[in-house]
């Protein structure tokens, strides 16, 4: 046998005994393929921006390295990511789901092993209200960067009947606990202002063709139709309202608000109202060296709705693992706990302003910002 041949057969046997690869990881639980994986992409471009950041900073002994997890969207995928990601001792906290309907359930297994959790894009207030519920026996881990349905489904209902003066709506939602839950609160509010709500309709996520819905709500003569729901089922509902005739108006919130959107509607995005949770990040001096090393380290890629979200948490979440996190200098041991402790006191002057949590793990920074889609781009009105 060849001296190199025994060498080269050695050389994995090597590295696995060689000394435990020394590293602190942050996992992203997104999804990474499936129909809304250019979300979850730029999610992960928000968080590894903030590592390759933390990196540079020369504040870590050891290098912070992102683990991506793909959960496809998929309530049940999430469940097995989250099993695999607790089971990574070196995983110090969790950024993520994108999906509520992802992240309630795998809240509990995060909770179960006591890992951080912060999502920077799941909507739904069950999230963190289900921490509260006497059937939650474990610790408090959940945090969540961005504002609530609760909030954002009031502010559109507000924009449509005082600001566009509309008096009725068709309210559709994609069945899931973020559409259903935001159409919810928007119908909810709409009603108590003194508006019409003339139907409230389920369709289900994959849904291609709406026109026998839409025909059906056209008869009502409805001023608008507010969606729940994510982009590609929103965008398909703008485009065959078009196709159909009707002249109401379109409003969604925040998983529409991605130039996803404006690719599934085509022409029919013009004049569509988005709300997206926060202030916009160009209005902010706090967000601008974020925005150009994004597309600096980005060149022609698409900003996603939750990236800058995403990249705060992940900074956030690093904070409290240097601040608080680490158990011994010397090696890379953490304490989950402690990093829980410190997020639950946070007082974090971002990019996108300060982030400061209730006794939820909800942030206090309520911002939602209204979109008019207009010549391709998403313009703020309110
Ligand atoms: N905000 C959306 C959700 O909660 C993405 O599912």
């Amino acid at each position: 046998m060849k001296k190199s041949f025994v060498l080269a057969s050695l050389l994995p046997l090597l590295a696995a005994c060689g000394p435990k690869e020394k590293t602190f990881r942050v996992a992203l639980a997104v999804p990474l393929t499936g129909d809304i994986a250019a979300m979850g992409e730029g999610m992960k471009r928000g968080a590894e921006l903030a590592v390759k950041e933390a990196n540079a900073s020369g504040r870590f002994k050891f290098k912070v390295e992102l683990r991506p997890f793909d959960d496809r969207a998929d309530p049940k995928e999430a469940v097995n990511v989250a099993n695999q990601i607790v089971s990574d001792a070196n995983i110090s906290a969790v950024i993520g789901h994108l999906n509520s309907g992802c992240s309630i359930p795998a809240a509990q297994v995060y909770a179960k092993a006591g890992l951080p959790m912060i999502t920077p894009a799941a909507t739904n207030p069950k999230l963190t209200q289900q921490q509260l519920e006497p059937s939650w026996k474990w610790v408090k881990n959940v945090f969540r960067v961005n504002t609530t349905d609760d909030v954002q489904g009031q502010f559109a209902a507000r924009f449509a009947f005082k600001k566009l003066k509309l008096g009725s709506v068709a309210v559709i939602h994609d069945k899931t606990p973020y559409g259903q839950g935001l159409a919810e609160e928007f119908e909810k509010e709409f009603k108590k202002l003194g508006g019409a709500v003339k139907s409230f309709d389920g369709i289900a996520v994959g849904d291609k063709d709406f026109k026998a819905l839409l025909t059906r709500i056209k008869s009502l003569k409805p001023a608008a139709i507010y969606f729940g729901g994510i982009y590609n089922e929103g965008g398909l509902i703008a485009k065959q309202m078009k196709e159909t005739g009707m002249q109401a108006e379109f409003l969604s919130g925040d998983a529409c608000f991605s130039p996803e959107f404006f690719k599934v509607a085509g022409s029919a995005a013009e004049g569509r109202y988005v709300t997206n949770v926060g202030v916009p990040p160009e209005r902010l001096a706090s967000a601008k060296d974020f925005l150009t090393n994004y597309r600096a380290t980005f060149p022609g890629k698409d900003m996603q709705p939750y990236d800058p979200y995403t990249y705060e948490a992940t900074h956030i979440a690093l904070l409290a693992l240097e601040k608080a996190g680490i158990s011994d200098p010397a090696s890379n041991a953490f304490d989950r706990t402690k990093i829980i402790e410190f997020l639950r006191t946070l007082k974090y002057d971002g990019v996108l302003g300060r982030t400061e949590f209730d006794e939820k793990g909800d942030t206090r920074n309520k911002a939602v910002t209204v979109y008019l889609a207009k010549a391709g781009i998403f313009n703020p009105v309110e």
